[in-house]
């Protein structure tokens, strides 16, 4: 199978230390996108056209199309607009953006002044993960070249173009993620999601128009202005534009960060993976830790793309793939994903923050040999009552992988609280085969 990158275009791991620098961009035909729309003068209005002819989708999760998007971004504003890149990242399973960070941050840069020019913004930041405090460094020098060189700042490229660019140091919250956290923490408040609407196209940061975006949906816009936006949709399949980044974690022989067509059979990046590991394939999470978990033989038949994998039941999310094998109990990965939403719940609504409280006691004691008969009625009640009844979308990631994880391997879960112990043989299970680390703590309320 051709694959045609986009995003890990010439980044070789024999140069890994220096595809970041601008030099290097540049030869990789870096800045040639911002550079057409200014020397031809293409109008925002045919930037953006553009951009909804690739059907590129959102690459932080939703999917939501980003021409689309940047559409609703009011034209004749007269005040402040922002534009924001998100690259928090605090997903379990998800490490792509921090790639394109680490090996091309300028196509972010890029990206980012194009849409910058496209909506009429002038100024913008890009929020970085507060835990990966070498990619805030990075992106601080990969600034200052594309400063010096003309490409952020006043007058770019001599036009009438105006843009600059900051990174904000985030704090390490997985809710900071969350669109609207996002914004209130670059304000310096907590990270805590706002209701919506209004929405942040008419009221983002400081009360202005914003938008925002993820890091590898900006990274994607380059290629699109230089090729068209029909080329980039034809590389991937109607409806799921161009190429997508996974970042593959677990029992595979080469985890890692892989670049592939929109529509690539599943088992196609299973193999570029090197395979499984050890033993047979049990299990695959998608898209991130809050996508549904899906058996072999469904996300076997899979295609990755939005489409396939929601008409299976599960989310392409983020594209974080975390692949378990046969050693993997069930039981023990969902208490280890419940264990990080309720730590990572910011408490602001009563069904997530005391749901996620409930899903982890409950999973824990099923776990530890405590289970109870009624138990699995009792999970499947609380995520009933999480469920759309919280201002942001982390009570629902929390509430998926539990009604997944129960519905798919029920009977784990039934052997566990019958017998006290787990279905998978303890000789089975081995060492570091537990996709995540137990949990240290256990609320006692
Ligand atoms: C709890 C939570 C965490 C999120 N974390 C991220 C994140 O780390 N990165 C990201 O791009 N989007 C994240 N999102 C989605 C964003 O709210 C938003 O939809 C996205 O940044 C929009 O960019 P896109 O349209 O390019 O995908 C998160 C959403 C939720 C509910």
């Amino acid at each position: 199978m051709s694959i045609q990158p986009i995003l890990l275009a010439g980044l070789d791991a024999s140069t890994a230390d220096r595809t970041w620098r601008l030099a290097d961009y540049m030869q990789r035909g870096g800045y040639a996108a911002l550079k057409k729309i200014l020397a031809e003068n293409i109008s925002p209005e045919a930037v953006i056209n553009e951009v909804k002819k690739s059907s590129l989708r959102g690459r932080g999760g939703a999917g939501f199309p980003a021409g689309l998007k940047w559409s609703f971004m009011p034209r004749n504003y007269s005040g402040a607009k922002y534009l924001v890149c998100n690259t928090d990242e605090g997903e379990p399973g998800t490490f792509k953006d921090r790639d394109l960070m680490r090996f091309n941050p300028h196509q972010v840069i890029e990206g980012m002044a194009i849409a910058a020019y496209a909506m009429g913004v002038e100024c913008g930041y890009n929020y970085i993960h507060g835990e990966v405090w070498d990619l805030y460094t990075r992106f601080e020098e990969a600034l200052a070249e594309a400063r010096a060189a003309g490409f952020i700042g006043q007058k770019i490229l001599g036009s009438n173009f105006n843009f600059e660019l900051f990174a904000h140091h985030g704090w390490g919250a997985y809710i900071c993620g969350e669109e609207t956290g996002l914004l209130e923490s670059i304000e310096g408040k907590k990270g805590q999601p706002r209701y919506k609407p209004p929405f942040p196209a008419s009221y983002g940061l400081y009360g202005k128009p914003t938008t925002i975006n993820n890091t590898e949906t900006f990274a994607a816009v380059p290629w699109i202005i230089l090729n068209g936006g029909e080329k980039y949709l034809e590389l991937g399949k109607p409806n799921n534009g161009g190429t997508k980044l996974f970042s593959v974690s677990g029992h595979v022989v080469k985890p890692g960060v892989y670049e592939v067509p929109m529509g690539t059979p599943f088992p196609v990046l299973l193999e570029m993976c090197g395979g499984m590991r050890n033993g047979k394939l049990k299990a695959v999470i998608p898209g991130g830790s809050s996508a549904p978990v899906l058996p072999a033989d469904i996300i076997m038949d899979c295609t990755l793309d939005y489409d396939s994998i929601a008409k299976a039941g599960s989310m392409l999310g983020s594209g974080a793939v975390i692949v378990m094998d046969e050693s993997v109990c069930m039981v023990k990965a969902l208490e280890r994903l419940s264990y990080f939403y309720f730590e990572e719940s910011c408490g602001q609504c009563t069904p997530c923050r005391e749901g996620t409280g409930w899903l982890y006691r409950v999973v824990h004691r099923i776990e530890h040999g405590q289970g109870r008969p009624e138990d699995l009625d009792l999970l499947n009640s609380v995520t009933e009552n999480i469920m759309g009844r919280t201002i942001c979308a982390l009570g629902d990631a929390a509430a998926l992988p539990v009604r997944s994880f129960t519905k798919h391997f029920k009977s784990e879960f039934e052997y566990h609280i019958e017998n006290k112990k787990c279905m998978v043989p303890p000789e089975v299970q081995r060492e570091g085969s537990n996709i995540y680390v137990t949990p240290n703590r256990v609320p006692s309320c």
